[in-house]
């Protein structure tokens, strides 16, 4: 493993598989234990920097530092010096003074974890940066494929929706690559970015045509806050084109799943009674991440101090 993870592409096949493969072992270390905790990172500290609103990804970073026994800072934008002005490097700098051993951060701008980790000399793990990644995010949603569907080789996964702006697709289009399954884009055109004839995923604009032929379908949300302009004529059109309803999950082959990393649209890209149906596994995922960052914690922290 490489010291930071800042994207998909740091990962190979081995670190990703090994990356997995100690989530299921965490995860059976842990079912049925009263106390959910081990002695692992004992003495490291983590710090948790978002500088952009997080629910699932901050608790669960937090909740998986705390499982692993690590001392847990939690930083965030809002009621900090950032609010006075403080750039990200004399904030990285200040982190650095008290000896963080890892530091998990979410901010708006692209890039900004690449160049923390020129300025730390802990572990930098990219908890969604701007549009374009969130490693930590394809991982989980990959963990939840293998555990529902036994494999990921030759799995066919289609991503649907705001691909343009949103790091989540991004990171499980080189991450689902890298493992070996069949990654099929489906948006409007104006919901694609430029360039992505050259991501190793094909391009379709037609749902009612791919579900049929794919074994997981995962919804991305409609990113309102970051469009600065009409992407599509209205949530009415853009739900009967490209929304997950009742109907068009009863297209899918039988054992298919349907996915969100979260927070949903309900009512939008996905419907309720999608959302909350035995074939979804939102709810999974969101536990799977917990273990699955743990995972990653516990590799790039190693288990004793270096
Ligand atoms: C995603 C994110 O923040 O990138 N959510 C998440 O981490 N679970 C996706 C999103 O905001 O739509």
């Amino acid at each position: 493993m490489k010291r930071h993870l800042l994207e998909a592409a740091d990962l190979d096949r081995d670190d990703a598989t090994l990356v997995l493969d100690t989530a299921a072992q965490i995860d059976q270390a842990l079912s049925g234990r009263e106390v959910k905790k081990l002695p692992t990172l004992r003495g490291r500290t983590v710090v948790n920097l978002f500088y952009e609103d997080s629910t699932r990804t901050r608790i669960s970073f937090e909740l998986a530092a705390k499982r692993l026994s690590a001392d847990v800072i939690n930083f965030s934008a809002k009621g900090s010096s950032v609010s006075k002005g403080e750039s990200l490097k004399d904030t990285a700098l200040t982190l650095e003074a008290m000896g963080a051993d890892a530091v998990v951060v979410r901010h708006s701008s692209s890039g900004a974890p690449h160049r923390l980790a020129g300025w730390v000399r802990g572990s930098v793990v990219n908890a969604g940066d701007g549009t374009h990644e969130h490693p930590t995010q394809a991982l989980l949603d990959a963990y939840t494929i293998r555990r529902r569907l036994g494999r990921l080789e030759g799995v066919r996964v289609a991503i649907v929706g705001d691909v343009l702006h949103s790091r989540v697709a991004r990171s499980n289009v080189g991450l689902l690559h890298t493992l070996g399954a069949e990654v099929t884009l489906v948006a409007p055109p104006t919901l694609l970015p430029v360039g992505v004839g050259s991501w190793p995923a094909e391009v379709s604009y037609d749902l009612d045509a791919v579900l049929p032929k794919v074994d997981v379908v995962m919804m991305l949300r409609v990113q309102a806050e970051r469009m600065n302009a009409s992407f599509f004529p209205s949530a009415r059109e853009y739900s009967r084109r490209y929304g997950l309803d009742a109907r068009r999950m009863g297209a899918l082959p039988d054992d298919a799943i349907v996915m969100h990393p979260g927070p949903m649209n309900r009512g939008m890209e996905i419907a309720a009674d999608v959302a909350d149906s035995a074939r979804s596994t939102i709810v999974e995922q969101v536990a799977n991440g917990v273990s699955t960052r743990m995972a990653v914690l516990y590799l790039l922290l190693g288990g004793s101090p270096q």
